[in-house]
């Protein structure tokens, strides 16, 4: 069913003392101030999932999510976190295919429809990230590369799983540079989704998923890009690490 989701990706930031104080902060504020209808996720590190856990455990809307997650169950991968191992943990939701992951730990697209096949048998809910470079958004082929990029991660599934995964459109050239896609390209992109995927899975499954829009999506801007039709919340990265401003934008709808 398609939900209104505003998620903070933390990335590789905050202390274990300042990563108490943010999730709690943003506890008392999503409890005081966030609609219902707005779920509201904390993408931590790996090593405060457990504990922020502890920070949300009764909430309606609001929930933790792992940053990624690795295709195999278990084994000789030192340093890594299985899908097994964050189900156990009662993890809900896990990053796939971060542009950071894909840059800098060469992730591929075959390996990324491994580990949204990892979650979903884990029942995880992938938040499958996606998005262009500078260079094809002004080579003007951004619409089918990123439209290309579910094909090759996501269109193995069946409608039933594809129901369950969550899509972030991240344009790469708006992540951390403070330059924002405009409402309109965020819209542009996250339509051009919706008809891509219903192409695939019929109308009602594209009409159903819940489509997120990141790169530098902060307090200011937020109301704006959540105001397109197919725009249905935001994966925050920067904004989400001061508790008011990802409450702003968590109220942006
Ligand atoms: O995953 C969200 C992140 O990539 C966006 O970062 O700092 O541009 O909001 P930021």
């Amino acid at each position: 069913m398609r939900k209104k989701i505003v998620a903070g990706n933390w990335k590789m930031n905050k202390t274990a003392a300042e990563a108490f104080v943010l999730a709690t902060e943003v506890a008392q504020l999503v409890k005081s101030d966030v609609p219902a209808d707005v779920q509201v996720i904390m993408a931590t590190p790996a090593l405060y999932l457990t504990g922020v856990s502890q920070v949300v455990e009764g909430m309606s809307n609001l929930d933790v999510a792992a940053q990624n997650c690795h295709e195999k169950a278990s084994g000789a991968y030192t340093g890594e976190i299985s899908a097994v191992q964050l189900a156990s943990a009662a993890i809900p939701y896990v990053l796939i295919g971060h542009s950071e992951r894909r840059e800098y730990f060469a992730e591929s697209n075959e390996q990324l429809a491994a580990k949204v096949d990892a979650a979903l048998a884990n029942g995880i809910t992938p938040i499958f990230c996606c998005g262009e470079s500078l260079s094809l958004r002004e080579g003007g082929d951004f619409l089918a590369f990123v439209a290309d990029q579910l094909t090759a991660s996501l269109f193995h599934l069946s409608a039933e799983e594809f129901g369950k995964v969550v899509i972030a459109y991240e344009p790469i050239w708006a992540i951390g540079t403070g330059l924002t896609a405009s409402a309109g390209q965020a819209q542009e992109m996250h339509a051009h989704l919706r008809v891509h995927i219903a192409a695939k899975y019929g109308a009602t499954v594209a009409d159903d998923c819940s489509i997120l829009y990141g790169g530098s999506c902060n307090a200011k801007n937020a109301q704006e890009i959540f105001a397109g039709p197919d725009v249905d919340g935001g994966l925050i990265g920067g904004a989400s690490l001061i508790a008011a401003d990802f409450i702003t934008i968590a109220k942006s709808f």
